[in-house]
Order: C-alpha cells, then structure tokens, then sequence
C-alpha cells in the first residue's frame, strides 16, 4: 500500500472525499445505534504531537482510536518539545517504529510536512497556520447531512482568510460547493490557496468569489461560517486585529441577508460578541455541536482510510 498523508484538504480527490463522508456517516449510524463490537485497528497506537491546545481535535481522535480497538498517546510540548528537545525528523523516525499513525498540530505548517517527509506512517494534519483539514471534513458532513447534498449550496465564510478557510475553500470547491468569502483586505485567503481552489472549483462545476463585503459575501447564502479573529499563536495581534474585523461579525442583521434556512457554523472555541453574537451562535440556525460532534466520526474514517483499512 502506498504511504498517504493528509496534510491538506486537497489532498484527497473528490471520489475520496465522498466516499470517506460516506464511511462517517456509516461509522455514525453504527456508533449511534450501540454497534461498536468491531475493533479494525486492535493493538495499534495513533500519536497526538500537540504544539498547541485542543479540546475537539484531541478528543474525538482519542475517542475515536479508543472506539476502533486502538490507543491514543498525547504527546503535548512539554512531553516532547519538538525542534527543541529532538529534532522534527528524529520525532518522525521514532515515531513511525511504535505507532500506525501520527496526529500533529503545529505552529508551523512546515513542521507538518517534515514529519511526513520523514515518518513511514501516515500522517495527519491536525490543525497549522496553513490548513486545518480534520475541521473541513467534519463540516463537509454536517452541510451534507443538513441538505441532502453538497454540489450547488453556497457557503459564506465571513472573517479571516485562515487555516479554517483555507481548507473549507479547498475541500469545498473539491466537493462542488459555491465559495464566497468575505474578508479584509488585508487578511485574504493566501494566493496559492486561492489559486488551487479556483483549480478545483473549475473542474467540479463550483464557484469561488472573494470580496471585502460581508454582506456581499452572505447574500443567499445557504451556510454562513465564521471563526475568531485571531487564531493561536496570534492573541498578540487581537487588539490590532479587533477594529479591523468588527464589520465582519456575523449578528443577526448580517444573517438576515441569507437565505431564509441558512445555517450559522463555526469551527471552535468561539467568542461570543466578537466574531459571533451569542444570539446566532445559540439561536436556531447554529449548528456548531453537530459539526464538533462529526470531528469523531470523520476522524475515525480518515485513520481507517489512510491505514486502508
Ligand atoms: N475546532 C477545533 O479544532 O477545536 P480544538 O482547537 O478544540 O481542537
Ligand atoms: N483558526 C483557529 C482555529 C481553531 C480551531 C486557530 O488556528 O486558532
């Protein structure tokens, strides 16, 4: 079997994707009803190297190597201190000798890439400053569930061009979704990301559409997605970044430019009265629990295709 990693949202072509969604909602379904006596992946180990904190990522991998026979080990910074204590590639080359599969998140995506450049187990891209591609998938499933379908619904994501909107915008232009995002001038998504998706969504009949009017971007919109404005390893830019990104809260004025059933999603942890009102976030078009909550299950059918199981 070839070695596969999945660092971003494009690395998984569109028959992939499907059918990994497909997996999830079949592990869903069999989950929810009590069948959990089939254990694929007994006596194997996933290791989580966490630069950063987590409650959804960790978790549900956790949860869901526990579910399918299997261990998590946690390995936090101060466990193992990557680039300082040993070395990223000597992580990977000992890792891959006790583990099936690595879990990390990282400051830096480079980080990511050369513990798959060096490990000889698949690797996963639990969340960088480039992509954050476990989250694009467990929103894929939710919009799916949510409408039947995800070819033609228009996504609006409102707010910073970021690793969350990176992989949204690449996995959802792979999937057939109509993109637009509303961001900041200053804090568009990156050009070779914008690039890649305007790829993909000509080979797959979707749509991409970038502008700094948030009601522009929400116009219609089936699913309006926000995350917070200043990302891990940025609360020494909020102060900056607060008055630049207060036009873009998604509140229940800029909802109402949406379509009538649009969905409010985010990714988590939120704040309240900065990004999102407690008011949409809380209200009835907020799914956000239904899309932590198929973290687990995505998850799970990610490590079970990257193992080829
Ligand atoms: N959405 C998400 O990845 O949450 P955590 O940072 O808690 O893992
Ligand atoms: N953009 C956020 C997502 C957290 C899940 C961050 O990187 O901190």
């Amino acid at each position: 079997m070839t070695l596969r990693h999945f660092l971003s949202a494009a690395d998984l072509n569109r028959a992939e994707a499907e059918a990994l969604l497909d997996r999830a909602a079949m592990l869903k379904a069999a989950w929810r009803a009590g069948q959990v006596n089939d254990r694929p992946l007994l006596g194997q180990t996933l290791a989580l190297v966490f630069e950063k904190p987590s409650l959804r990522t960790r978790v549900a991998f956790e949860a869901g190597m526990t579910q399918l026979g299997g261990h998590p080990s946690y390995l936090s910074a101060n466990d193992i201190d990557m680039g300082g204590r040993e070395s990223v590639p000597d992580v990977a080359r000992n890792l891959s000798r006790w583990v099936a599969i690595i879990a990390a998140r990282v400051f830096k995506h480079a980080t990511v890439e050369t513990l798959a450049r060096y490990a000889t187990v698949p690797v996963i891209n639990a969340l960088s400053d480039r992509e954050h591609p476990c989250q694009a998938l467990a929103d894929m499933l939710t919009l799916r569930e949510r409408f039947g379908r995800l070819q033609g619904l228009t996504l609006a994501y409102v707010g910073d061009g970021n690793n969350v909107c990176h992989s949204l915008m690449l996995l959802g232009a792979t999937l057939g979704l109509n993109l637009r995002i509303g961001c900041p001038p200053d804090y568009r998504p990156a050009p070779d990301i914008i690039e890649l998706t305007e790829r993909l969504a000509q080979e797959h009949d979707a749509t991409l559409a970038i502008t700094a009017s948030p009601v522009e971007a929400v116009s219609g919109a089936d699913a309006v997605y926000t995350d917070v404005w200043a990302s891990m390893g940025q609360e020494h830019e909020a102060a900056r970044r607060r008055p630049v990104f207060t036009p873009y809260q998604v509140n229940t004025a800029l909802m109402a430019h949406a379509a009538p059933h649009a969905l409010a999603m985010h990714c988590l942890p939120a704040h309240r009265g900065e990004e999102v009102t407690a008011e949409v976030i809380d209200g009835p078009q907020s799914v956000v629990f239904e899309q932590a909550e198929n973290r687990l299950h995505v998850q799970k059918a990610l490590i079970l295709f990257l193992l080829g199981k």
